[in-house]
Parts: structure tokens; sequence; C-alpha cells
């Protein structure tokens, strides 16, 4: 009974002891065997020694001492088991979390990056799986507007989009798009909702998406709980990033989607509007430019979605609370100087010129898919050819945009159709290391706009007009 007490209490230390516990016994290194023995037997008042005499140490198994093995394995199987139960509960709470947001029906092809916060050594991979049938929310009750969810068309990392059915008073039908948040992100939701509120950043223009309502829904199935939506206009013509994969671009389609989506970032940075009368606004920085955050209108223009990490620069905020704001984006599309932590947060111009670097990344990811091009080539996310996978993570990105300097590859043809000439240097411009030395928005869509008179890459005006290096 005795030595049965004697072996749990050897075997429940091995956590803290692994290093002594060979064969089913405690050994005691040479070097200390001794005087931990001799300091112990000579403490009268301790109840009973943990180790073993050398002698039974080295005794010879018996049936009798093969417990201690037992018990090990018995602890190991034990030790397996919680690991398997604590993963299995893990990999449950993900699975249900993600039901509560979204619902199974059709996902479309995000193929890419998402959105976290520097510092997060994250892979930038979205997760496209289908998960388990949910609920459609506004099957349930509280519903303000009168919407119907039709079908999953987007997943990314604050929730998932929605095609819905909104009925209007007067019974009419018209699609918009239902952006669910996780309920445990409902600061994205509150980010976005206060932005388009503000009316000093005046958030409407016809390159951003036209935003409609934020509603706080209460759900009871399959438990109870908050949802946070966004309702605002749908674009069949999905992301731009969709359709590029699909899709080759003329050269006028080209200069409206680039031109169109340098507006909209410009309309976010302007902090004066309009001539007649001039108005003031806050710019705003949208800090997660990239194009599957660009949807395409019917028109064949663009606008600048996602505003989930999206900031007022208020000239008076101080450089403490534009730090607190945190670094955000998604690495694949971030500027050396956010992939280094290294921005200047005492000029607000810092964050302009970051979302102007993944500017420049969208409109070469439209340019490559230019039909003026000889040989156009397969879509690409920027930077796959450095890569090894397609999720990089911040280190990846830094290694590749800000140690060796490398960006995405411009192919010479480019040089030999003088409209592809010009976007080249545009991109390369605003790519550059330097942020002070990238364009501005304004630049490259007042640049770009004047390509609408061009056909196919190349001016067409009589001797004495617009050359294309007197372009801005
Ligand atoms: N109004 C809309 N009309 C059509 N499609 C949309 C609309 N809003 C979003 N989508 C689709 O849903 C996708 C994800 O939307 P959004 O970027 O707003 O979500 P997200 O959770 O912020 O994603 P991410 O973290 O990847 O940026 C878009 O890439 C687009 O394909
Ligand atoms: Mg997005």
């Amino acid at each position: 009974m005795c030595n049965q007490q004697l072996f749990y209490a050897t075997a429940l230390t091995i956590p803290s002891r692994p290093e002594v516990f060979t064969k089913g016994y405690y050994n005691v290194s040479p070097s200390n065997d001794n005087s931990t023995r001799r300091n112990r037997s000579s403490n009268l008042e301790e109840p009973f020694d943990p180790l073993p005499d050398r002698e039974e140490a080295s005794t010879p198994r018996t049936p009798e001492n093969k417990e201690p093995v037992f018990i090990a394995v018995i602890l190991v199987v034990t030790i397996a088991c919680v690991a398997i139960a604590t993963s299995t509960i893990f990999f449950l709470l993900i699975k249900l979390r993600r039901q509560r947001a979204d619902g199974m029906c059709t996902v479309t092809s995000n193929t890419d990056s998402t959105s976290l916060d520097i510092g997060t050594e994250y892979s930038d991979t979205k997760a496209v799986d289908g998960g388990t049938p949910p609920q459609s929310p506004n099957l349930y009750e509280n519903s303000r507007l009168n919407l119907h969810l039709d079908e999953v068309i987007g997943r990314g990392r604050f929730g998932a989009v929605w095609r819905a059915e909104l009925k209007t008073e007067d019974e009419k039908e018209t699609t918009v798009a239902v952006k669910v948040f996780y309920e445990f992100d409902s600061t994205s939701w509150n980010v976005e909702k206060e932005l388009f509120n503000d009316p000093a950043l005046v958030l409407k223009h016809e390159n951003i998406i036209r935003f409609m309502k934020a509603e706080v829904r209460q759900i009871t199935y399959p438990q109870p709980q908050r949802q946070y939506w966004l309702i605002s206009q749908y674009y069949p013509g999905g992301s731009l990033q969709d359709y590029l994969s699909e899709n080759t671009v003329t050269w006028d389609e080209f200069c409206r989607m680039a031109c169109s989506t340098a507006k909209g970032v410009a309309h976010l940075h302007a902090d004066v509007i309009g001539e007649d009368p001039p108005m003031n606004k806050y710019p705003v920085a949208h800090r997660d430019l990239k194009s599957s955050n660009v949807l395409i209108k019917d028109d064949g223009s663009c606008v600048i979605a996602d505003f989930g990490l999206a900031l007022k620069l208020d000239p008076r905020a101080s450089e403490q609370e534009l730090a607190n704001s945190g670094q955000v984006g998604t690495p694949r599309y971030m500027p050396p100087e956010a992939l280094e932590s290294k921005i200047n947060l005492q000029n607000i111009e810092s964050f302009k010129q970051i979302d102007v670097y993944s500017l420049s990344l969208i409109i070469w990811e439209i340019a490559r898919r230019c039909t003026v091009l000889p040989d156009v080539p397969d879509y690409e996310l920027p930077y796959t050819e450095q890569l090894h996978g397609c999720h990089p993570t911040i280190d990846e990105m830094r290694a590749i945009v800000a140690k060796r300097q490398e960006r995405p590859v411009i192919p010479e043809t480019w040089q030999g159709i003088n409209g592809m000439s010009i976007v080249a240097n545009t991109i390369i411009e605003c790519w550059d290391e330097d942020p002070e030395a990238r364009l501005t928005a304004s630049c490259i869509a007042t640049r770009f706009s004047q390509f609408h008179e061009w056909k196919d890459g190349e001016h067409l005006a009589s001797p004495g007009d617009l050359h294309p290096t007197t372009i801005i």
C-alpha cells in the first residue's frame, strides 16, 4: 500500500521533472544524488521520500515494479485524450462562430488576402469553406428593412456578404448587399457605420460604394444573439479581382477602371471638394485597398468598398492618437514603411501615401490584363512571382518589398505602346520606396482621365496636339 502511494507520487511529478524519469523510476544524476538523498533522509519531518532507494532504482524489473510503466502509459493516454478533446472543442467553436454570421449557400471565388493587424504573423488566407447551413437571420424577428437574404456572395475577415432582396413600402423589390459581421467584430461594423454616417466625410461619391443603412438584428436561432448588418447597393459585376480573373480588358475598359478607382481614392483623400462653392471635408485613409475591395459598376467603372479599416484623418489628431488607431492592412498590399512599422505619424499625408502604394498594385493588376499588350497573361495577384505560397505573411512581404525592394514585374512590352509606357511610369512612381515621392491619387486620376481620347493605347491627335510626354 505504502509502495503504491510512493509510485503515485512519483508519477504525478513527471511533468515538472521529466528528465529524471526513466524506465518507470526516478533516476537522480550522480552529482546530486547523494546530497539530495542525504538531505531528505536527515529531515525526519518529511512524510515520505519521493525518491526510491538507489538499490531499488537499480533492481531488475519485477512484476510489481512494472506498475509505474503502466501508470505512465495511462498518463500519456489521458493527455492525448485531453488534447484531442480540446482541439475538437476549438474546431467546433470556430465552426459555430462562422455559422452565426453567415451561411452555406454559394461562396464566390475570393482567393486571397484578407486584412489583419500588423504585428500578427498569420497568413492572409481567406476561408471559403461552405460551412453548415445557417439560418437566414431575417427569417426570425425584428427586421427593420424588409429584407430577404438570398446567398453569400463574399466572405472576409469581418463576416460574410449576402445578396438580398429589399422590399420597399410600395412593394417594389431591389437587390442589395448585406454585410453581416461576426458578433465579436461589431467594432468593424461600428467603424464603417460611423464613417458613412459622418457628414463631415462626405462619402457619397460615384466611385465609393453606396451605403444605405446599418442595423442591429436580434436573432433567436441557432441561439439568441445579435447580428450587425451593413446594407449597401449591390454591384452585380462583383469585385475587380474576380472580374480580372475571368476577363481581359480593352484599353477603354482599363482607362475607365483605373481612372474611376483613382478618383474614388482621390475623393477619400481630399480635404476640399467641389469648386462652386468649394466645400471642406475630412480626408479619409482607406488602409485596405486591394482588388477584392473594389467593385465594378454596370458601366464598367469602379467603386471603393469595405471601409472596415478606414480612418478619419483629423489634422488635429495627435501622433499618439494616430499610432493608437493601429497599423493595419493586408500584407500583400502594404508598402515598405507599413511592413517595417516606420510610418511617419507626424503627418497625416503618410496614410494617403500608403493608400497610393496599394492603388499602384491595383492599377498594375488591371493593366496586366489589357488587350493592347501583345501577350495577355493570366490574372495574377501582385507579387505572385516572388512568393512561393498564396498567402504571404508580413515577414515574407517585408523581405521582398522592404529588404530586397522588389516590386511586381512590368514586362518590356509595355514600353512599346505609348499609353502603356505612361501607365508603367505612373505605377513605378506610385510604388516608390520613398512615400513622399509617390504621386497623389488625384494626380493619377487626372493623368488617366486624359487617356479616354486615346485609341488602343495610342494617342490619335494630329501633330501639335497633346504629346504623351506633356501629360501631367
Ligand atoms: N455591395 C456589394 N456588391 C457585390 N459584391 C459585394 C458587395 N460588397 C461585397 N461584395 C463581395 O464580397 C466580398 C467581401 O466584401 P468585403 O470586402 O466588404 O468584406 P470583408 O469581410 O471586409 O473582406 P476582406 O477582409 O477580404 O476585405 C467582396 O470582395 C465582393 O466580392
Ligand atoms: Mg474586403
